[in-house]
């Protein structure tokens, strides 16, 4: 039997969130620029979506540039930005045909005038589409969603909208970038490293992890499945005991 055909399609995780990382070793190994790395990183972008609608998948969230990814030589987190917008363009005819939402997080506001606008538009375009959630973390870090929601909740503190007690964990969660889209499942990360480098610190807080060698420009159909199967195997016990779940 096929990895697909293993899959129990009952069992599909809603939420599935993925750190692409790998681009730029990726690049190295050809003996190429990183930029190279990070092109050819969106033909795996283009399977995992197609692949996910496919699957059932609700919602399917990418890290594509974290806060500390500005921190990168200019040069690259130009061509990124520049990446950006290009894959937005040829992506759209995707989205309409597949149904998929497009959905941001992250400090939007720190991105180029030119992304925002092109990003804005697909939003706008996507906003009635119901077959999955596809969420871009753009300028995304957990840190600095957390300080962001703080300082809201903080706000409504101070203008009475809200006494202190009663904030809970549902309150919080309703101010993050996230607060519409269910908690993480799966959370993948590429390129063997096993870390979460400031990747939704919140909505992870019961997902399973699942970490692939495989550098994400080389990330394909099969290798989602193999993700999908690992996580199909596990038991989430949610604190309770395994005896509590049957
Ligand atoms: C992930 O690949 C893409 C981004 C972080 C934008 P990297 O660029 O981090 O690739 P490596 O980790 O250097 O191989
Ligand atoms: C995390 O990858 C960010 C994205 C995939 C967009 P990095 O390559 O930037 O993470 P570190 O620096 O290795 O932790
Ligand atoms: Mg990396």
């Amino acid at each position: 039997m096929s990895l697909k055909e293993q899959i129990n399609t009952s069992k599909i995780p809603q939420h599935v969130a993925i750190i692409m990382d790998g681009n730029g070793r990726w690049a190295k190994s050809q003996g190429m620029m990183r930029a190279f790395g990070h092109e050819n990183g969106t033909k795996s972008v283009k399977t995992v979506i197609e692949t996910s609608v496919k699957l059932g998948i609700g919602y399917l969230t990418l890290y594509a540039f974290s806060t500390e990814n500005w921190k990168r030589p200019k040069l690259e987190v130009n061509a990124l930005m520049r990446l950006l917008v290009k894959s937005l363009r040829s992506e759209l005819p995707l989205f309409h045909s597949k149904k998929v939402r497009l959905n941001i997080i992250g400090d939007i506001n720190s991105l180029p005038d030119k992304a925002k606008r092109e990003l804005e538009s697909a939003i706008e375009e996507t906003k009635d589409y119901n077959e999955m959630v596809l969420t871009l973390a753009l300028s995304y870090g957990a840190r600095e969603e957390l300080v962001n929601t703080f300082q809201e909740i903080a706000d409504k503190v101070k203008n009475n909208l809200i006494s202190p007690h009663l904030i809970t964990e549902q309150v919080i969660k309703e101010h993050l970038y996230t607060k519409s889209m269910p908690d993480v499942d799966l959370l993948i990360r590429t390129s063997g490293e096993q870390r979460i480098s400031n990747f939704l610190l919140w909505q992870i807080a019961y997902a399973e992890l699942f970490f692939s060698p495989v550098l994400w420009p080389d990330f394909t159909a099969e290798h989602l499945y193999e993700a999908i199967l690992n996580y199909q195997q596990r038991e989430r016990r949610f604190g309770k005991t395994s005896e509590q779940l049957t």
